[in-house]
């Protein structure tokens, strides 16, 4: 098989061509930032906004950004001209190569980047009628989870608990209140009303939780940002995930145990419905737009 065209440093190269020094930061520190963007039929989903977190998480790390958003769009449309349908573009930006390892933020590093973009997996039909499993653990990640950062190791070991337990994911407290789940973010609905932890540090505020608030305003559901207790969590009705590859997805068992009735709830199909309908009038102006 011929290995898929990826992007590195500015030259478009078989993926298997790449050749990254061991002395990269992302390497050997883990010292970068990344995002995840989806895109149906070569039009990214919301791409501005992803490109916003990717400078936010930039200052946060100190680290100056090589492109202005047309200049990534430009790269990321090269990039998917290789790749047709629809794909999951991956970005990262590290600190670059320095002479020597050195905990110490070296000054005038040209930062490396690297994109690569997979075919984009969407929940199986049968995940969104039938929703997931997931299981739930202490939240023992650092204090900067806003940081889209490639040091994701709290989150990998996150993840395999679910992984382990066979479930989708890995539901987080931290001093008894929700975050969010290893690699998603999470929603509650009780009564009708649906809540999502506050937009802070302890989270990743994910570009879908933000749409997912848009669309909730727009189809009037009552939505509110706040704390979320972990007994509000395990008593809910209606949980949810979402990510930019799981688009919105309902939790039906936690702990092993039944979510409410054990099936995707009301709202959970009323909040999917409005996120299909988003993605076809996307995919209707990409179609458009040619
Ligand atoms: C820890 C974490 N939280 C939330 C999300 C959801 O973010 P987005 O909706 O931008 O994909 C992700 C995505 O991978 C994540 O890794």
């Amino acid at each position: 098989m011929t290995s898929p065209i990826a992007h590195f440093n500015g030259e478009l190269l078989p993926l298997d061509e790449i050749r990254v020094s061991p002395l990269d930061r992302g390497f050997i520190f883990g010292d970068g930032v990344y995002e995840v963007i989806p895109a149906y039929g070569g039009r990214l989903l919301r791409a501005r906004e992803h490109f916003s977190r990717l400078q936010r998480s930039m200052d946060e790390i100190r680290l100056a950004n090589p492109h202005t958003v047309e200049g990534w769009i430009h790269e990321v449309d090269r990039l998917l001209a290789h790749h047709p349908g629809n794909q999951a573009v991956y970005i990262q930006v590290t600190r670059g190569v320095p002479p020597k390892r050195d905990h110490v933020i070296p000054k005038g590093l040209a930062p490396t980047v690297f994109m690569m973009a997979t075919p984009l997996s969407t929940p199986s039909p049968e995940m969104v009628e039938k929703g997931v499993a997931c299981v739930t653990a202490k939240d023992f990640r650092w204090e900067k989870c806003h940081i889209k950062s490639t040091s994701l190791l709290g989150n990998v070991l996150a993840r395999q608990v679910s992984a382990d337990a066979g479930a989708t994911e890995t539901i987080l407290f931290r001093d008894g209140f929700l975050t969010e789940a290893a690699a998603s973010n999470v929603f509650v609905v009780k009564g009708g009303k649906v809540a999502a932890a506050p937009q802070d540090n302890h989270i990743l505020l994910g570009i879908t939780y933000e749409l997912l608030t848009e669309l909730a305003r727009e189809g009037r559901l009552d939505f509110a940002i706040r704390p979320i207790p972990e007994a509000e969590v395990r008593a809910a009705d209606e949980i949810w995930l979402s990510s930019s590859t799981k688009e919105v997805l309902a939790v039906t068992t936690l702990d092993g145990k039944p979510v409410g009735a054990g099936v995707p709830g009301p709202v959970f199909r009323r909040m999917h419905a409005l996120f299909q309908e988003y993605k076809a009038k996307l995919a209707a102006a990409a179609a458009v737009a040619g």
